[in-house]
């Protein structure tokens, strides 16, 4: 990552909650006088998004691009692209940001692009991770911060966090108390990160 405005777009499906972490992380910590890099967009695929709405009231630039527009997956990536492009991104993050994304558009931001996923990978790719970990017995869970690459979850790891799994923990108790953790290692990797490059 090099150049003195290191820009950062967000992608959202949903809630926005690690979203609204990494912005208030960037302010707190002063990524701009810092780093040089500041959060410009958060982009959605869904207008529903309740993410957006609160990207708006802090003055970010947001923007939908709906993937039920689209006929194809390259259609729909080619689209988010050309959307992402116009804020010359240092960093794209998907931060909850539910949509498969083709091969053409991962490598076009090799090197730029982020994702964390609420498992402790290598363990668990893909969906239903809290379910899956208390269906198997396991006695920690956790969330991953990793670079993206071509296969779907896999690529660097770049932070990691645990927490314990409690006798009758259900999917969503155990998903809240990861949810608290992904708010602490998700910035904290964006800033090694920034202070890397
Ligand atoms: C997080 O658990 C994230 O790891 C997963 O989806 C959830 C998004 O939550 N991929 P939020 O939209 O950041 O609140």
């Amino acid at each position: 990552m090099s150049g003195v405005n290191k820009n950062i777009v967000i992608l959202i499906s949903g809630g926005g909650s690690n979203m609204a972490a990494i912005v208030e992380a960037a302010r707190a910590r002063q990524w701009r006088a810092r780093y040089g890099a500041r959060v410009v967009a958060v982009i959605s695929n869904k207008a529903a998004a309740s993410g957006l709405a609160w990207a708006g009231m802090q003055g970010l630039a947001t923007a939908v691009v709906d993937h039920a527009g689209f006929a194809s997956r390259e259609a729909f990536d080619a689209a988010l692209m050309s959307e992402i492009d116009r804020h010359d991104p240092a960093l794209v993050v998907l931060a909850g940001f539910m949509r498969i994304l083709t091969p053409g558009f991962v490598q076009h931001y090799e090197g730029r692009l982020v994702n964390i996923h609420p498992s402790l990978l290598p363990a668990f790719t893909g969906l239903k991770t809290h379910q899956r970990a208390i269906d198997m017995g396991c006695r920690f869970a956790g969330a991953t911060v990793h670079r993206v690459t071509a296969e779907l979850d896999h690529g660097e790891i770049l932070e990691q966090a645990v927490v314990p799994v409690l006798t009758g923990d259900t999917a969503d108790t155990l998903a809240a108390r990861v949810l608290a953790q992904e708010h602490v290692i998700y910035p904290r990797a964006l800033e090694r990160l920034l202070a890397a490059g």
